[in-house]
């Protein structure tokens, strides 16, 4: 197993910001690293806030709180992204991702490159950098600090150690790690799409409402309706995880993307982070 001191968290958005919080938390240097400076600001008051509300809550001391913000650095220069393992969690495109992937490993040989990607396949990653051994799927879900499962995604080439320094991390992190192989959307993306796909064809087929699909889904068990979800994952990520995990398949019928969806992400109706979704925000 590797020793892992610092972890550099690539992507400070949804996921990246709370990755970052619980690698800072879990007692690691912690690197955040965005191309969007813009980006790295909002993380960083992200975080401080859902800090103090740990600390509001008593479930970390004021110390504990400072100790963990001096543990992160924040920085839009991949020049300073020096790490043992990199957790990245920038937008969900293969190019992006592997010609990220093979600038990281440039600077820091010998680096565990773990990917959130929810649906690109971990094996066409790895191929495409010089150290496929080094490379596996971390998938984390949102909220990250929150929610306790991470999908661990090994390929055919992962090196048996690298598997057990991302299980040991997961559990650090106070995770459960599930082993899982590299199939299209992975497990919970595969279960998860038609969740997605046939709330939104009732909406297209007039048959429901936004609001009554939701009322009637967490009336039924589920923490949030499905439109409040996509709101809460980012319709833009939704939407390349529903193309990518379709063409993967084959584009089967049962799984075509939706055209409501699409409208919204044309329109720049993202969901929570830009505002407006299914719904407003304020
Ligand atoms: N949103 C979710 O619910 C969710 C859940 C699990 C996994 N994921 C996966 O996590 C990844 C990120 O998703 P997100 O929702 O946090 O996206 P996001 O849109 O909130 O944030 C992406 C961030 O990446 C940055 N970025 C883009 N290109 C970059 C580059 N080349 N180098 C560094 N930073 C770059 C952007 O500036 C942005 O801040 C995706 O692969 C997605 O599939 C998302």
């Amino acid at each position: 197993m590797k020793n892992i001191e610092t972890i550099c968290i690539c992507g400070a958005g949804t996921m990246g910001s709370g990755i970052a919080q619980l690698s800072a938390m879990a007692g690691y240097q912690t690197i955040q690293f965005d191309v969007n400076a813009a980006m790295l600001d909002k993380s960083r008051s992200g975080i401080e806030k859902n800090l103090q509300w740990l600390v509001d809550k008593a479930k970390i001391s004021p110390e504990e709180k400072q100790q963990c913000l001096q543990r992160l650095v924040f920085t839009d220069e991949l020049a300073n992204c020096s790490a043992d393992l990199v957790i990245e969690a920038i937008i969900e495109k293969k190019e992006a991702k592997t010609d990220l992937f093979k600038k990281l490993l440039a600077i820091n040989p010998g680096v565990i490159l773990a990917t959130n990607t929810s649906s690109i396949a971990i094996t066409e990653i790895a191929e495409a950098v010089a150290a496929p051994q080094h490379v596996i799927g971390m998938h984390f879900f949102n909220p990250a600090p929150v929610m306790k499962l991470v999908e661990v995604i090994t390929t055919a080439q992962t090196d048996p150690s690298v598997v057990n320094t991302v299980v040991m991390l997961a559990a650090k992190m106070g995770k459960t790690a599930v082993l899982c192989k590299d199939a299209p959307g992975f497990i919970v993306n595969r279960v998860a799409r038609h969740y997605y796909l046939e709330a939104m064809k009732l909406v297209e087929q007039n048959l429901a409402t936004i609001e009554t699909v939701d009322t009637i889904m967490e009336v039924s068990g589920f923490k949030l309706g499905p439109f409040k979800l996509m709101d809460l994952i980012g319709m833009d990520i939704n939407y390349s995880v529903s193309n990518i995990v379709w063409e993967a398949l084959g584009k089967p019928e049962r799984l075509t993307p939706s055209v409501l969806q699409k409208q919204k992400v044309d329109a720049g109706e993202l969901g929570r982070k830009t505002g407006k979704g299914f719904y407003a925000y304020s």
